[in-house]
């Protein structure tokens, strides 16, 4: 492994390769850089340009490494991918053939407690990706038991959340919970850890960094834009870890490749002309990790890599 990639190990790499099927003079987008391993394997699989996005100043600035290794083949641009039009626009990048997403967040930021995402060490209670806007102490010292509540039952799909919104409201009204420790005990104390390994806390974390971050709003922008951008015979690869997410790009690309079930009759949009599908799906189903990468990495335990292709042109059909 390389210095780029030393603290996060890239996951169902060899997969999204398959999926992606990189070719010569083609242009990519990873939009996830991260530690920048889905990058690298791309540039060195064929001799091709890598536009970069990472929403992460410091994944950004980690990756100024890799880009001297491959000069004027890796292009790094700092942003978050829901706005990728704009920011490859600035740089003249109208079409790509291939963009890779792979969700979440990275080793790099788990593994750092000054960054707030982690329950397994204390540190201040952050998990904002890029470092703007209000952090997950500003939500969980603002918002209503309700809201609160609401939050942590959709976003984390945790079926004790009103026992958790209305624990955190009682030990805010002593003084701000301001550090991961804090937060992680205040939810153990109402849900003790079960038989499942899983630390209880688990859950209200994974939905305070998705609401921090937006990041259901992020995937549901990104997919839109990146199939926008992909040339004929371009390829969306998408990994995600979670079911919200995986469901956004399960039902994206269903749509896209015109398998989404048709509009009831008293649906307007069933009197309007159907247009043929511009993509076609190259996974039917998820494809998930092999045993070896599950038993040697627990985070590739729940991927999920989904991937679709943009027709060529009629014109230029075989
Ligand atoms: C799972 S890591 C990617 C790892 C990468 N594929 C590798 O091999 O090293 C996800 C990265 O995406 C970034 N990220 C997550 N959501 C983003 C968004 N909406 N826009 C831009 N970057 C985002 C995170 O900051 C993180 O660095």
């Amino acid at each position: 492994m390389t210095d780029g990639t030393a603290g996060h190990v890239p996951v169902m790499l060899n997969e999204m390769l398959a999926c992606l099927a990189p070719r010569d003079s083609a242009l990519y987008l990873d939009a996830t850089f991260g530690g920048g391993g889905y990058a690298e394997a791309i540039l060195r699989a064929a001799r091709c340009t890598v536009w970069a996005i990472d929403r992460d100043p410091e994944a950004i600035a980690r990756g100024a490494g890799l880009a001297a290794r491959f000069p004027a083949r890796l292009h790094l641009v700092h942003g978050a991918f829901g706005g990728m039009v704009g920011l490859l626009a600035a740089h003249g990048v109208v079409a790509l053939d291939g963009v890779v997403l792979d969700l979440g967040v990275s080793s790099f930021q788990l593994d750092d407690p000054a960054r707030g995402f982690s329950f397994r060490a204390d540190g201040p209670l952050d998990m904002r990706m890029d470092r703007a806007g209000p952090s997950a102490a500003d939500l969980v010292n603002a918002l209503t038991e309700r809201e609160l509540a609401d939050l942590l039952r959709e976003l984390g799909e945790e079926r004790a959340a009103r026992r958790i919104a209305r624990a955190i409201v009682a030990a805010r009204a002593e003084s701000r919970i301001a550090t991961t420790g804090r937060l992680a005990r205040i939810i153990r104390d109402v849900l003790p850890p079960d038989h499942s390994g899983m630390d209880p806390a688990t859950r209200s974390f994974q939905a305070l960094r998705i609401r921090v971050n937006d990041e259901l709003g992020e995937v549901a922008r990104g997919l839109d834009a990146a199939s926008r951008l992909l040339a004929p015979g371009g390829r969306l690869v998408v990994v995600s870890f979670h079911s919200l997410e995986d469901r956004i790009v399960k039902r994206f690309m269903a749509e896209a490749s015109g398998r989404a079930p048709a509009p009831s009759r008293h649906d307007p949009r069933g009197l309007l002309p159907s247009r043929a599908p511009q993509f076609r799906l190259l996974t039917h189903r998820a494809a998930r990790p092999g045993p070896a990468e599950a038993g040697a990495n627990p985070r590739a335990r729940s991927a999920r890599l989904r991937a679709l292709e943009r027709l060529p042109r009629e014109a230029d059909a075989p």
